[in-house]
């Protein structure tokens, strides 16, 4: 039997990067668990944000963002950087994490995460007290340890860290299900 939750801003699982706004100089961060591609042509994320966030002034501002996902090793700094503000905490010297440059913005990076994207602000919806961020993706980054031998990310050396909404857990990925867009063929192969 169903049973009737109410309306709710949890899904299962969700992923929680640190995303970066501002510049090598005057970098801000905050954890941000409502994100995910929205597009591929052109590629696109999006998030929301809540408007009194520090970090959204910054991104505004400069109209740039990096999308940084930190394996499961970096979980209590990951909460970190989503439960301290950066009004009041200097959030890299406290945690450790640094920053290096972006390949074509000014938003750098976070070098222990080991997968990045570049993002350039392409639009921006109101919802409620959230602002939507629309980022298109210029540019991806992976630490060469976390790739496979041709050249995509393996995602066991990748590790994400994972957030369980409602729970507020952090997880990590289990095994292998089954490959994508081909187990669905034992159904009959109509596409
Ligand atoms: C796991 C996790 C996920 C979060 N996801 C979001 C989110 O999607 N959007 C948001 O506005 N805040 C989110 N937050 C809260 C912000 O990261 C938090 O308020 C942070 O301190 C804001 O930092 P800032 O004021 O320096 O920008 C999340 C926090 C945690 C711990």
């Amino acid at each position: 039997m169903k049973i009737r939750l109410g309306p709710t801003q949890n899904l299962y699982p969700m992923p929680c990067p640190i995303v970066v706004g501002g510049t090598m100089d005057q970098p801000r961060a905050l954890t941000v668990a409502w994100i995910n591609v929205v597009s591929s042509t052109p590629p696109t994320v999006a998030m929301g944000v809540r408007r009194t966030r520090h970090t959204l002034e910054a991104i505004r501002e400069r109209g740039t963002f990096t999308v940084n996902v930190p394996p499961a090793s970096l979980a209590a700094e990951t909460d970190y950087f989503g439960i301290a503000s950066g009004r009041t905490a200097d959030k890299f010297a406290v945690t450790g994490l640094s920053l290096v440059p972006s390949a074509v913005i000014e938003t750098p990076i976070i070098e222990q995460c080991p997968f990045n994207l570049e993002c350039r602000v392409t639009g921006e919806t109101e919802v409620g007290e959230y602002v939507v961020v629309l980022g298109e993706v210029l540019e991806s980054h992976a630490d060469e340890s976390v790739l496979d031998g041709g050249g995509a990310v393996d995602i066991e050396a990748l590790d994400p860290l994972v957030y369980i909404a409602g729970a507020r857990q952090y997880r990590r990925l289990g095994d292998k299900v089954a490959d994508a867009f081909k187990i669905g063929r034992s159904f009959g192969d109509s596409a």
